[in-house]
């Protein structure tokens, strides 16, 4: 059950299951705007809430089906008449109805007979579809119910009316294979379609819905980020691509919406998408090692898989540099800002790049343009367009902090005095004035941070800046035994920076 062009449909959780996570909780603004963005994103159904769990609950769903979005939208309910008439209530398009179906679920929390959930699920399948709504039925802990008990349940759902089964592994504990034989046997005794919503305990998650949608699942349950009980959910990202690029199989994403999506929920959420994450984290396109990063110079899928690159989920690739560096991405990273070193500063470049990679640093951009600089003598042999002649600042109790100052900018001698709340922040009143009125366009400073390089009263304050100029932003330092000179001298080396490149 694997043919191409079959469409597998996205059913998102994360504004339901995915705010069940621990210490996680949206607000209304917040779920609008991720519904917004996933129905943007292009999934088929929005899971979101559970309406009778509150009375905000309930106002977020309504407001959710209120947007008038592509995406249907789903509204969660027990196997009970008020649950579902919550949702009712709210506008949904389909109404989720689930009910324990493993006899330790049934055993210690509902007390009922599988005869008594059979029963339940079949009146309320019915009363789902009196009340003239989608309805699908989901036997909660499927992956641990006896399998004679659970065909037979899904029979009984199928035969009420319900439009889709659901399949959830809500522990997390089943394995590919086993799944891939459970959704067979479910496939081949109903008609309807089948989904999949599979927890994340064992990191099986994707791996699960992959087999379920090898054995004929049309539908997946994911969550952005994963995010959801415990381990979370299938992360949708994941999944979407696996079935995309691996599968070949057909879903309605947008798949260059991917990364973005991903970095909203890190931002509401506050959970840190890790680096190593497939397709999202911030290494999945990234190389460091020589002979991958001249590998994918040559052509990416040498040391990527190909079928999926970083155009197609919105990402981008980025050649870093450590110790394992080779000089073809030196060479290539210092060609575009049209620096070419002779091979021995090449070498040289190099040599400095990993034992400062090696001291456990990651090495920026900037670090390879000051140390290239350095080792080419660019900085003599570059005109500079800004260069400090003369500073002097005044500071104490009863004083407010002023600095003077005498700069060349573009071979132009210019003075100001400013004030400030402190000496750092005169001086850099002072240097932005001088640079201000000799070039075009805002020069802001973005990012601004002291750190001591060394201990002690006479410690070297290195003072590295962000300055940003339209769209362009470089970062650049300073090195003094004087924190106003350091930050000077950092203002001054990043807005050289900035108008060299
Ligand atoms: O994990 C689970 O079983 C669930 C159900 C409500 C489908 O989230
Ligand atoms: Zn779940």
């Amino acid at each position: 059950m694997h043919e191409k062009n079959r469409i597998i449909e996205i059913f998102d959780t994360t504004l339901r299951d995915g705010e069940q996570t621990p210490g996680i909780s949206f607000t209304a603004e917040q779920k609008r705007t991720i519904a917004r963005q996933l129905d943007a994103l292009g999934v088929d159904i929005i899971e979101a809430g559970t309406p009778i769990t509150s009375k905000e609950e309930k106002e977020v769903v309504q407001l959710i089906c209120d947007e008038g979005l592509s995406a249907k939208i789903c509204g969660l309910a027990r196997i009970l008449t008020q649950d579902i008439d919550a949702c009712v209530d709210c506008g949904v398009d389909m109404i989720h109805i689930f009910v324990p179906s493993s006899a330790i679920q049934r055993e210690h929390t509902t007390k009922m007979s599988e005869a008594q959930v059979k029963e339940q699920a079949y009146k309320m399948t019915r009363y789902v579809k009196e009340r003239g709504f989608m309805c699908m039925f989901s036997a909660m802990d499927a992956t641990r119910t006896r399998l004679e008990f659970l065909i037979d349940l899904y029979k009984t759902a199928e035969e009420a009316g319900a439009d889709i089964l659901n399949v959830p592994d809500t522990v997390g504990v089943s394995e590919p294979f086993a799944m891939y034989e459970l959704v067979g046997e479910i496939y081949r005794a109903v008609k309807v379609p089948i989904s999949i919503h599979c927890h994340n305990d064992f990191g099986l998650a994707v791996a699960n819905s992959l087999a379920a949608v090898k054995a004929g699942a049309s539908e997946v349950q994911v969550s952005v980020n994963g995010i959801g009980e415990r381990a979370g959910n299938a992360d949708l990202v994941e999944t979407v691509m696996s079935l995309n690029s691996i599968y070949g199989l057909k879903t309605n994403i947008k798949t260059e919406r991917l990364f973005e999506m991903a970095k909203l929920i890190e931002r509401l959420t506050g959970i840190p998408i890790p680096v190593t994450k497939p397709v999202v984290g911030e290494n999945a396109f990234s190389h460091e090692s020589g002979i991958h990063t001249h590998g994918v110079m040559v052509r990416s899928d040498t040391f990527e898989p190909g079928i999926m690159t970083p155009e197609m989920v919105g990402h981008r690739r980025r050649i870093v540099l450590g110790k394992h560096t080779g000089k073809h991405s030196v060479a290539k990273k210092l060609s575009e800002i049209g620096m070419s070193p002779s091979k021995e500063e090449l070498e040289e470049i190099l040599e400095r790049i990993k034992e400062l990679g090696a001291s456990g640093k990651r090495v920026t951009d900037d670090d390879l343009f000051s140390i290239a600089e350095v080792v080419m003598g660019e900085i003599a042999r570059h005109e500079r367009i800004v260069e400090l002649k003369e500073l002097s600042v005044m500071t104490g109790n009863n004083l407010i902090p002023t600095a003077s100052l005498k700069a060349v900018v573009r071979g132009k001698e210019c003075t100001s005095a400013q004030m400030g709340l402190g000496p750092v922040d005169a001086a850099l009143k002072a240097i932005q004035q001088v640079i201000g009125g000799e070039i075009d366009g805002d020069i802001e400073l973005k990012d601004f941070r002291i750190e001591a390089i060394t201990g002690g009263s006479d410690a070297l304050a290195e003072v590295i800046v962000g300055v940003k100029k339209g769209d362009r932003m470089v970062t650049a330092r300073g090195v003094r035994e004087d924190i106003v000179m350091a930050s000077v001298e950092a203002f001054i080396n990043a807005v050289n920076r900035l108008m060299q490149r």
